[in-house]
């Protein structure tokens, strides 16, 4: 009798050993992806940053398929090339992913931004910041932001110089994100903040090293005077007392359910974070579609049309355009959105795995980078015909789902998109109104930085066209 219950609990124990052991053998052999991790530490990114990225990803695509391993950056990562993987990661299973930057990156930022960060923390500001730039809130923009893309257009055509497009779309860029987070500063403070910040910009994409005088180093001295700027600024609004709808003023009233404040550190991390995200992106895109529009004379013109026609129906050029305007370019809109695509600005994005994953029969170890490709989904031909070529009625009709993300997507996707967009409409407003516009030199390559950008920043020269024009009419009706 007892010799039988030994054997039963015998065949149990093997049954369970054995069980246990396929299963885990089973989630184990679960295989990686295909590719190469290419030489030891330094992986492929040399191939990465010596060719066209476009090229590099296109091609493994083409070799491996929509998923596959590579080495890049110090760090073994999975490339995830399809609409499924990527929402995957960014939503569905998003929360087995973190955010992942180079820690160097991170502390010239500032460690609290809340891209750095997932959970409650990331939720609580991310609501603050999404809240702060609600199309509520933007609606009261519009004359600001029209204001400095008139003075900005303005200086362009000064003289017939010539212009780097870029740099000038990053001024307009930053003096709308100074906008959105402080309202109206002075003229000193306004400096100050943008002297110090271009130099930590310039140090963004140098070396990390603490030797003194280089761009590196520079750039995080400059980082701490912008704290201090900060900081007396934010005492400034405090003795205000003031409770506007800007990002500062929604960061310094919140509380959460504790009752607890946002500390200093974390308001200017996440300032420097906003004025960050929203620099070089959307300069980066009003780069590219003036260039476009430059390359599409026809589709200029049709631009051109619409635009135009908000002046007819108001009849006086000097009229500012309203929020309801605003909302009604639709063939406007869709140049913007067809150089999103073209541009794909975001090429792709990092994410770690936070604990081992598997998709689609391949495994996800713990500890390794993901990264959604965009720009290869936005050129796929599967999801957009004749993806190489420029062409927004592609947009008539609403891409397949997860296959069109200029702003990423799930829990950190822009939540800048509709405020880029506002002023990109506002800028292309006033350009094809009123100025005419020539790319100066080469018309074609592609410089990254590490955003993509037309080459040698697209240097162009702007001359302002209405008055002549009005000249001509005039004459005319004297003749
Ligand atoms: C054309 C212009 C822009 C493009 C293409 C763009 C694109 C993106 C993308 C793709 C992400 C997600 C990154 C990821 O998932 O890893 C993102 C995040 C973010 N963007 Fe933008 N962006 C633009 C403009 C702006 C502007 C104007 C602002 C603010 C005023 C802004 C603020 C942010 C912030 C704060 C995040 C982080 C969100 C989070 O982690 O929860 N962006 N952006
Ligand atoms: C940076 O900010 C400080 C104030 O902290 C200011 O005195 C200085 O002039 C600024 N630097 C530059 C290069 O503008």
């Amino acid at each position: 009798m007892e010799g039988m219950i030994l054997v039963h609990v015998l065949v149990f124990l093997v049954a369970l050993i054995w069980y246990i052991f396929i299963r885990r053998n089973r989630t184990n052999t679960a295989k990686l992806p295909p590719g190469s991790l290419g030489w030891p530490y330094i992986g492929e990114t040399l191939q990465l940053y010596s060719q066209d990225p476009n090229v590099f990803f296109a091609n493994k695509q083409k070799r491996y398929g929509e998923i596959f391993k590579t080495h890049i950056l110090g760090c073994p990562s999975i490339m995830l090339a399809s609409p499924e993987a990527a929402r995957f990661v960014l939503v569905n299973q998003a929360h087995l992913f973190k955010p992942t930057y180079p820690k160097s990156k991170e502390n010239l930022i500032g460690p609290l931004a809340l891209f750095f960060h997932e959970g409650e923390y990331h939720a609580r500001l991310r609501k603050l910041v999404q809240g702060s730039l609600s199309l509520d809130n933007l609606r009261g923009l519009v004359p600001d932001i029209e204001a400095i893309a008139v003075s900005a257009l303005n200086s362009w055509a000064d003289d017939g110089h010539i212009v780097n497009t870029f740099h000038e779309m990053k001024k307009l860029s930053f003096e709308v994100g100074i906008l959105a987070i402080f309202g109206h500063l002075e003229t000193s403070q306004k400096e100050q903040l943008k002297r110090n910040y271009s130099i930590v910009d310039k140090g963004y994409n140098s070396f990390p090293t603490k030797l003194p005088g280089t761009p590196f180093k520079n750039a995080f001295m400059a980082r701490r005077r912008l704290q201090k700027i900060l900081s007396e600024l934010i005492s400034e609004r405090k003795e205000k007392r003031s409770t506007e709808k800007d990002l500062l003023g929604c960061l310094l009233n919140s509380k959460d359910e504790k009752g607890e404040i946002l500390s200093e550190d974390q308001i200017a991390d996440n300032i420097i974070g906003v004025l960050f995200a929203a620099q070089d992106t959307t300069a980066s895109a009003m780069t590219w579609i003036l260039k476009y529009l430059h390359d599409h004379p026809k589709l200029l013109e049709t631009v051109k049309g619409e635009q135009k026609q908000i002046h007819q129906l108001n009849d006086d050029a000097n009229l500012q355009l309203t929020w309801a305007q605003t909302r009604n370019m639709p063939i406007t809109h869709k140049v913007i959105l067809e150089s999103l695509r073209m541009a794909s600005i975001i090429s792709f994005t990092f994410r770690e795995a936070v604990t081992d994953v598997e998709y689609k029969g391949y495994r996800i170890p713990k500890g390794w980078k993901v990264m959604p490709l965009f720009r290869n989904i936005h050129h796929n031909p599967e999801f957009f015909h004749n993806p190489q070529e420029f062409d927004p009625s592609r947009f008539e009709v609403a891409p397949k789902p997860n296959t069109f993300m200029p702003f990423g997507s799930g829990v950190h996707a822009c939540p800048g998109n509709e405020l880029a967009k506002l002023e990109m409409l506002i800028m292309v407003h006033h350009l094809v109104t009123k100025y005419r516009w020539e790319v100066v030199g080469s018309k074609s390559g592609i410089q990254y930085g590490p955003f993509p950008v037309p080459m040698h920043g697209l240097p162009a020269k702007f001359l302002k066209e209405s008055t002549q024009e009005k000249g001509a009419i005039l004459c005319g009706a004297f003749l």
